[in-house]
């Protein structure tokens, strides 16, 4: 059939053993110590052992590792931009030894694959940070995840695939790089232009995926990424029912949908690079890169963490080492004279051009304002208004945080007083001594269980957000990354409104209502929070309240107001 491309470094990577091997491995592992992969290493693992990740055989090795966060290269001189690793707990790193071979299993212990330990080792979490992300700047969520979720120990070595993970959504519409091959070589399919993207489509990226494919006079082949993306991104879910509706305007037989259970690192350039090379093993010829490709938001100084061209460039530099086309997209903008969408640098005096940003669309979707027909299709802007409901209909939370006897309850009583008085909301209130009553009754007071305390507060908010209710929450939530991540998980779904409750020590210690203080003092009571054990600030929460100046009546009425004002109640 031809000269179809060949995958980075010649040979497409396929990892999973034949079914009679895979059943004596099976075997063999019930001996193997296990490690249950966590998100990300799930979506990893799949692309390394169907060959998405081809040439790679396992997750990085040390050696492997330090090169490609020094220069983008494997020690064999190929270009591999970003870090694939095993990072594993210090106990599980530390009962491993060189030459075992491990189990890796799914969250529901299914042996996904076994690995051969060829390395154990503690990366430089801060170089590897600088190299990959350039930065350090934990807003960067690539950097957050590898400071605050990576666990401490990498371990590498080859895998030995057993049984890709099941998923149960969108089937067929997951495609391995030799699947997708298939597809092409049936098809006649030699060029194709890919296009990655982890947000809905709309017209314009309709039109200038439309026009790359025609000029580069290639097939198109529409490549979401589904496994992880930027916090806050849309679903996977809408998304690709949005993608489906988009499907039907193109041309027919021009243009496939398949779906890439990548899990990004928002690395920009190296990430641009990255997706590139991963697009070559799925058989395409080129690939479109558009304005602040793979961008991890804006950085703690507000400014860019990488110039909105890089992406294009860094791939402009290594185009012809990894064989892959670069179509660099030009932002499209709609002219209502000409009643078409034109790239923004063929826009003449005089005309006018429209666009309305991704900030603007949630802000319409979320105030349920008009979206015009000529930014999208309205199949698509209703998949998109059921999952984005005006924000009197979502659900939030609002966390107080501050030191015992601060007035936290107190507050979050009244509030979820007035809340139900309105009528239009249910609310749950997870106060510190209920959830330690119903939720934690076997914790106590050292950082370990508090963590464990929040973060089952906070996955419990986020259900109840998930689904459209209001959560007030009222723990003393001592420490900034415990909260950080309670965010997260909250945010997902909703608004998380913070609120430190700022009453002073010395207030607190002197009203001491529960007489705890006077115990932490005389020593009784260990580990207390503001006498001999940490209390950190929080640094930007939505709002702060102290109570020396406001009653507990006002506090509420304020942040009612609040809630008022940003649109979550009426
Ligand atoms: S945490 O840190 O968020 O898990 O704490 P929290 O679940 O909010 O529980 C705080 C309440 O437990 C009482 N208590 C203590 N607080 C702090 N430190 C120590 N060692 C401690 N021991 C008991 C205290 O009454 C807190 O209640 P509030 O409502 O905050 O006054």
């Amino acid at each position: 059939m031809g000269a179809f491309k060949e995958p980075h470094g010649d040979v497409l990577k396929q990892l999973y053993l034949t079914e009679s091997a895979a059943e004596q491995e099976k075997l063999r592992a019930r001996d193997y110590r296990s490690w249950d992969l966590r998100p990300r290493q799930l979506c990893d693992i799949e692309l390394i052992l169907n060959g998405a990740f081809s040439p790679l055989e396992g997750f990085l090795t040390e050696a492997e590792y330090k090169r490609v966060v020094l220069d983008m290269r494997l020690p064999s001189g190929m270009l591999w931009p970003i870090p694939v690793t095993l990072d594993v707990s210090v106990e599980f790193a530390r009962d491993t030894s060189k030459g075992e071979h491990i189990a890796l299993r799914d969250p529901e212990g299914v042996l996904i694959a076994t690995m051969e330990v060829s390395d154990i080792w503690e990366p430089d979490k801060a170089a590897e940070s600088s190299g990959v992300y350039g930065t350090q700047d934990e807003h960067h969520p690539g950097v957050y995840y590898l400071m605050h979720r990576a666990a401490k120990m990498y371990l590498g070595g080859k895998l030995r695939g057993v049984e890709p993970a099941t998923w149960y959504d969108f089937k067929l519409l997951r495609d391995s790089p030799a699947e997708l091959r298939g597809r092409f070589r049936k098809l006649g399919w030699r060029k194709v232009v890919a296009f990655q993207t982890r947000n809905p489509m709309h017209r314009a990226h309709h039109e200038m995926s439309l026009r790359a494919a025609r000029e580069a006079e290639a097939n198109l082949l529409i490549h979401p990424v589904i496994g992880m993306t930027r916090p806050g991104d849309v679903d996977h879910y809408t998304r690709v029912r949005c993608y489906e509706h988009m499907l039907k305007h193109y041309p027919e037989q021009t243009t496939a949908l398949s779906l890439l259970n990548l899990a990004m690192r928002m690395a920009g350039p190296r990430e641009a690079l990255w997706h590139a090379i991963i697009r070559k093993n799925y058989g395409c010829t080129h690939f479109i890169v558009g304005r602040d490709h793979a961008g991890p938001g804006n950085a703690s100084d507000g400014k860019h963490f990488y110039e909105p061209y890089a992406a294009q460039e860094l791939l402009k530099e290594y185009e012809q080492e990894i064989d892959v086309t670069m179509v660099p997209f030009k932002e499209m903008v709609y002219v209502q004279d000409k009643a078409q969408f034109v790239p923004v640098d063929e826009v003449l005096p005089g005309m006018q051009a429209l666009t309305i940003s991704g900030t603007e669309l949630r802000r319409r979707l979320r105030e349920g304002l008009e979206i015009p027909e000529w930014f999208s299709y309205p199949e698509i802007i209703e998949e998109l208004r059921k999952t984005h409901p005006p924000r009197h209909k979502q659900g939030f939370t609002v966390f107080f945080t501050g030191l015992s006897g601060s007035g936290k309850s107190t507050i979050a009583n009244a509030l979820f007083a007035k809340l139900l008085e309105l009528g239009e909301r249910r609310v749950t209130l997870l106060d510190g001594d209920l959830v330690r009553k119903h939720l934690s009754s076997e914790l106590g007071f050292s950082r370990e269980h508090r963590d464990i305390n929040i973060l089952r507060i906070g996955y419990v908010a986020s259900e109840i957000t998930r689904h459209g209710g209001v959560a007030i929450c009222a723990p003393i939530a001592p420490y900034t990354a415990t909260r950080r991540r309670v965010r997260e998980m909250i945010e997902e779904f909703g608004a998380f409104i913070e609120i430190y409750v700022a009453t002073p020590l010395e207030v607190c210690e002197q009203r001491d209502r529960k007489g705890l203080y006077a115990k932490a003092r005389a020593g009784i009571i260990k580990e207390f929070t503001g006498i001999s054990d940490p209390y950190e600030e929080p640094q930007s929460p939505e709002m702060v309240i102290d109570t020396r100046a406001l009653t507990p009546d006002l506090a509420a009425h304020r942040i009612l107001v609040k809630l008022e004002s940003l649109g979550y109640i009426r």
